[in-house]
């Protein structure tokens, strides 16, 4: 197994989402004073970190699965004097009860739904339904998920899961959002420039381990393999029919 350099030394999130649409949704949250802060799925914790940055006084929950990225985020608070009102914590976000001024879940709705490697269709109604549980009426939630910016083509679900369900359309999405609970505020789509950056980012881990090995490393053709794969895959696969909605909700 290749060690590569974690993720978030060349991403900023976990998703393609610029600084710009991040400062718009975090400030979205602000503007309604939230004195509790949840991220389900938080990864390294940036997200949740500015959000408790631009809400002062509040306090924010992270919870994640990836010990490393937990760690990562805990190192960030602590920097950014953060340490005493945001913590993160390992834990299964289906565990996570209790009622939030604010909640933000990005790319994290298979929480709810079989793990992605099973090749299913997303099940949104079920992470809405438990997104809904989470935020008090009133409360605000961000929920950015993954749709499908143009009908599937047959290039684009061969990289992914292989099916045209495993994802809804925005409109679709919207009007699930609205039967379950929520009024949507706004509905935004991460931009062709947000992905590219996000895809070179998730690839640039593998570019830069070859760049600091020899070429005849018994692992280098693997980690090239990979790299190869991963451009083909978005860029001959799913670049321009994948896309990242955002939505700024409001709890009934
Ligand atoms: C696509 S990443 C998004 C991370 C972050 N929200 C962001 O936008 O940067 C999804 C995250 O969900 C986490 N995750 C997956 N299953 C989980 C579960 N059952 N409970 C909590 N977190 C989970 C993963 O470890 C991963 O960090």
């Amino acid at each position: 197994m290749v060690e590569l350099p974690p993720l978030y030394d060349d991403l900023t999130f976990l998703s393609p989402l610029s600084e710009q649409r991040a400062a718009g949704l975090v400030a979205h949250l602000a503007e309604a004073r939230p004195g509790t802060l949840l991220d389900i799925g938080c990864g390294w914790g940036e997200f949740l970190l500015r959000a408790a940055e631009a809400a002062p006084g509040s306090r924010g929950l992270g919870v994640d699965l990836e010990p490393q990225r937990l760690e990562e985020a805990r190192r960030r608070a602590a920097s950014r004097g953060l340490g005493e009102r945001v913590s993160f914590e390992a834990r299964d976000g289906r565990e996570i009860t209790g009622s939030f001024d604010a909640v933000v879940c990005i790319g994290a709705s298979h929480v709810w739904g079989l793990p992605v490697e099973a090749a299913q269709p997303l099940d949104y109604a079920a992470a809405l339904t438990a997104l809904r549980g989470l935020v008090r009426p009133g409360g605000r939630l961000i929920y950015g998920e993954a749709v499908w910016s143009a009908a599937p083509t047959p290039a684009a679900t061969a990289a992914l899961s292989g099916r045209d369900d495993e994802y809804l359309q925005l409109d679709a999405l919207t009007a699930l959002a609205s039967t379950h609970g929520f009024t949507v505020e706004s509905v935004e789509e991460a931009s062709r420039e947000e992905w590219d950056a996000f895809e070179a980012g998730f690839v640039r881990r593998l570019e830069r381990w070859l760049e600091g090995h020899q070429g005849d490393h018994p692992d280098a053709d693997d980690v090239r393999t990979q790299l190869g794969e991963q451009r083909e895959r978005y860029l001959n696969g799913y670049r321009g029919v994948l896309g990242l909605a955002y939505f700024t909700l409001v709890a009934d």
